[in-house]
């Protein structure tokens, strides 16, 4: 039986890198084929929108937000797996609008394979991080599966009517990213040992940041769109708020934060299947200026791992909230605007 000292948790899982999500095309014929689902007057937001969480109307004062997330290890150490995996389903709420409080664990793990004391110390880190966030844990379900696989299902309150999706964006508006990109290329090389210690605690603090702040400051200024940046990457997500919200998008490309090794790591082939199949994905909604080689553009669809909000903002808010963002912490930066020209269409500059 292997304890945490020894195993290389990265090494257990069969893909890896990149949370092991079903690919944006797979996943839109599947939910295509299926019959419509029985529609409901309380359903504010469901499966048809491509947006982070469901929410559900209780009352005309409160709905619930409710989101599942889960995945194989993108790091070794058991604390910060449990940690990202936390971070990455709560972001959701977040990417909503609204507040988190309750939370169930799901886990897979190879009990007769591992150390129990591997799993303690997921369910341990994912612990810490909901204290953070003020998320009760109420529950969870386990089963023994040849690789350990961790998430949670997170369920939130929001106004009824300050329910921020993916649509709303308007022509003028500013984007907001408040984390780098990079990651799914940074956890990719971190599986391959190309990563510094130094590398590892970066890549792994951006993914144990909660979104919690970048959420609240969002919420005291003029928002109409927001989602998280996760697994369809940044190209993946703007695009599906420029379809949502029946908009273009311009992203000015040196204004993107990246970390800063990810093309040298890219250059050494250390990228997720995950993001080049999210490049494919978008390319018919995407155009890309001559400047920006084939790396660049895989490097702007990186399947990320608990990324940051993008933020669709007022043009006459947006100084202010970075200003805000900034100064607690959150290291947001204006990444773009939103056109009314080429509606459901990105250009990157
Ligand atoms: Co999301
Ligand atoms: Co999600």
């Amino acid at each position: 039986m292997e304890t945490s000292n020894q195993v290389k948790l990265t090494s257990l899982t069969t893909k890896g890198g990149c949370g092991c999500k079903i690919g944006p095309a797979d996943l839109v014929q599947v939910l295509q084929s299926l019959p419509p689902a029985v529609s409901n007057p309380n359903l504010l937001v469901g499966l048809d929108t491509s947006d982070d969480a469901g929410v559900y109307k209780l009352t005309d004062d409160v709905a619930i937000v409710q989101t599942l997330d889960f995945f194989t290890p993108i790091v070794d150490d058991p604390y910060d797996f449990g940690q990202i995996a936390a971070t990455n389903a709560i972001s959701d709420v977040y990417a909503m609008g609204g507040t988190p409080i309750t939370a169930l664990n799901i886990v897979a793990f190879p009990i007769a394979k591992l150390d129990k004391s591997i799993l303690t110390e997921i369910l341990r880190g994912a612990g810490d991080k909901l204290k953070e966030a003020g998320v009760t844990l109420v529950g969870g379900h386990s089963i023994d599966d040849q690789e350990p696989k961790f998430g949670l299902a997170v369920t939130g309150t929001v106004h009824p009517e300050k329910v921020l999706t993916n649509a709303g964006a308007k022509a003028g508006d500013k984007l907001v990213l408040t984390k780098p990109i990079g990651v799914g290329i940074y956890t990719t090389s971190l599986k391959h040992g190309a990563l510094s210690n130094e590398e590892i605690e970066r890549v792994t603090s951006i993914m144990t940041t909660l979104n919690k702040t970048a959420s609240e400051v969002m919420s005291k200024y003029e928002v109409h769109a927001a989602t998280d940046v996760t697994g369809f990457g940044l190209l993946g997500h703007a695009t599906e708020m420029a379809k949502a919200s029946g908009i273009g998008i311009r992203i000015i490309s040196e204004q993107v934060p990246i970390l800063p090794r990810t093309k040298e790591l890219a250059e050494a082939g250390r990228i997720p299947g995950g993001t080049k199949s999210n490049y494919a994905h978008v390319d018919d909604a995407v155009t890309y200026a001559d400047k920006l080689d084939q790396l660049d553009r895989y490097i702007l669809c990186d399947a990320v791992t608990s990324g940051g909000l993008l933020i669709s903002v007022s043009a006459n808010d947006v100084d202010q909230l970075i200003d805000e963002m900034n100064k607690k912490g959150v290291h947001a930066a204006i990444i773009g605007e939103v056109t009314s020209v080429h509606s459901g269409n990105i250009h990157v500059d």
